[in-house]
């Protein structure tokens, strides 16, 4: 599971983490893939918020109460007891005492999503070990059920909290960067060992963690105009071990070195939380012009805002070419990440 809009990036680093992976299908949000590749690799993944082993993946499952007795014989056929030797090799030989199924589901249904919840439960009362206990919360095991339409995968959690939160985020401030989106960016900026990565707007630090934590990297800067943010980036910083030169400044007028960086990833105000879209009119004009100074020529920019048309205008009156965007959803709002160049080089690459 991803955040819905990064599913074909997030199969792209599954790709570059585990060859043989081979793609089943995408729907919002998720990402079915087959792969012999053990569960550890997976877990390793930044871009991705869960990983799950799944059980059943039924199609044409209709919208009508008849679905929840397709979903009971399909979760008898479940291979629980595959599913929880995966459980247990990733959760280093823990012993599974309790579980409890999880239901989502997207789009209107002729069914309850409890009343689905509950055939599941049913069904998978028959499969679980006798040793294993049923529970309504904070269990051990987690098979989760999602619905979207008239498709159902069934799987097993093998992820936990700490996949999609991170450990390092031990500080957090409001309209902190989920750290799978944060990834997701770093990974469009095309990583190489020789960059030098800045974040102007670096609010908790999130961004360059995750540039540190995927790709070799030359050196990381960032800042913020307020301390209180500069000084939580410093405890997530510390906390993640990785180095980075953080300071408290105004992104308008940076004072480094014209042509000094090759990547500017950055998380721009979206004038609701942080700002607003008046105030935006101007920064986002002065920010680019920021930006554009201490960038080399075949420098790469990406950016995620939710004021698309204005950045948009902005990138195109100051020279910048757009390689790619990617739409996503952020605390429910839709956003966009913005991959930009100026040169001949950066068309290339
Ligand atoms: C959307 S938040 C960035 C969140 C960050 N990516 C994170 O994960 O925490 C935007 C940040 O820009 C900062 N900011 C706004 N205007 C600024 C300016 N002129 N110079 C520097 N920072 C600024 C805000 O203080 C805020 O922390």
């Amino acid at each position: 599971m991803t955040m819905p809009g990064l599913e074909t990036l997030a199969f792209s680093e599954v790709r570059a983490t585990v060859e043989d992976a081979e793609l089943v299908k995408f729907a919002r949000g998720v990402v079915l893939f087959r792969t012999t590749a053990v569960p550890e690799k997976l877990l390793e993944l930044r871009t991705v918020e869960d990983v799950f082993f799944m059980l059943e993946h039924i199609t044409g499952l209709g919208h009508g109460p008849d679905a929840l007795r397709v979903l009971h014989s399909a979760s008898l056929r479940a291979d629980i007891a595959t599913a929880l030797l995966f459980w247990r090799r990733v959760r280093t030989g823990k012993r599974a005492k309790t579980w409890r199924v999880v239901s989502q589901m997207v789009g209107t249904h002729g069914y309850r999503r409890v009343d689905a919840g509950q055939s599941v439960k049913d069904a998978l009362r028959r499969v679980f070990p006798t040793t294993m206990r049923l529970v309504d919360d904070e269990a051990d095991v987690e098979v989760w059920l999602w619905l979207n339409g008239s498709e159902a995968v069934l799987g097993v959690r093998l992820s936990d909290a700490t996949m999609r939160h991170r450990a390092y985020k031990r500080e957090h401030l409001p309209a902190s960067l989920r750290p799978t989106v944060a990834a997701a960016m770093c990974w469009l900026s095309q990583p190489t060992p020789d960059d030098i990565v800045l974040d102007p707007l670096c609010g908790a630090g999130t961004i360059l963690i995750e540039r540190a934590l995927l790709a070799p990297y030359e050196t990381l800067i960032g800042g913020d105009k307020r301390r209180e943010a500069v000084t939580v980036a410093e405890h997530n910083v510390k906390a993640a071990r990785v180095a980075v030169e953080l300071h408290a400044w105004d992104a308008r007028s940076l004072p480094l070195d014209a042509a000094s960086v090759t990547r500017v990833i950055t998380n721009l105000p979206f004038g609701k939380q942080i700002g607003t879209h008046a105030e935006n009119q101007a920064l986002y004009k002065a920010l680019l012009k920021a930006f554009t100074r201490v960038l080399t020529p075949d420098g790469l920019l990406v950016t995620l805002t939710s004021e698309d048309r204005l950045w948009e205008s902005v990138m195109r009156e100051q020279g910048w070419i757009l390689q790619k965007k990617v739409v996503c959803v952020i605390l429910g709002q839709p956003a966009s990440i913005f991959v930009a160049h100026r040169s001949k080089t950066g068309e290339t690459q």
